[in-house]
């Protein structure tokens, strides 16, 4: 069955800035996803994100929160609606009014999934950092030490292991890379000691 969204403009301009708060965010958050796999995934990203905002794009804290909530709900309809993916998250946002930049992000999170192009730095970071982050956390949950030590050359070994995080697609990573225009090993250097931080505080 197709997730494609058979569109490509998402949202009303008239919105933009317009986010959800923090604690309606972890009301949605909370009331459709059940997993905690999946939900330590979704605030792996969305810290993610709001550190590349924060540090790379030097975005105030309204700005931050606009990349960190996109992290957090990218995923919020796979848990019990994995047909509507991510279609059902879109349209809820759409009926509440928010920002289009933080629908878009979230529309683009798989292009060959749901037909839409990563086209914004929100965009862009959102896809490279979906595909990574549970990769690097599969790592860590195969490491005596977790995150302690981890190197990028041992993620990049374990990369070249088919059997590795076999559902991982390393054309998506490249691809990832490619669109964020950044080089894998510098992305992975990124992500390594900030999802460790935030692993020892929601795990
Ligand atoms: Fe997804
Ligand atoms: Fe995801």
């Amino acid at each position: 069955m197709s997730l494609n969204l058979g569109r490509t403009s998402f949202g009303n301009p008239a919105n933009t800035g317009n986010v959800l708060t923090r604690e309606a965010t972890e009301e949605l958050f909370n009331s459709w996803v059940l997993n905690p796999k999946l939900k330590t995934h979704m605030q792996q990203v969305a810290w993610l994100m709001k550190c590349w905002a924060d540090e790379k794009v030097n975005l105030d804290e309204a700005g931050q929160w606009k990349w960190e909530m996109a992290g957090l709900l990218h995923d919020a309809d796979w848990d019990q609606w994995p047909d509507l993916h991510c279609k059902k998250i879109i349209e809820e946002l759409e009926q509440r009014n928010i920002d289009p930049e933080i629908i878009r992000a979230i529309a683009s999170h798989g292009h060959l999934h749901f037909g839409v192009e990563p086209v914004t730095q929100m965009d862009k970071m959102l896809y490279a950092f979906d595909e990574l982050s549970g990769l690097i956390h599969a790592y860590s949950l195969m490491r005596p030490g977790g995150y302690e030590g981890m190197e990028i050359k041992g993620i990049k070994k374990r990369l070249k292991e088919k059997s590795f995080a076999a559902n991982v697609s390393r054309e998506d990573i490249n691809d990832a890379c490619e669109r964020a225009g950044i080089q894998l090993d510098d992305l992975l250097a990124f992500i390594i000691p900030r999802q460790a931080g935030i692993s020892s505080r929601v795990l």
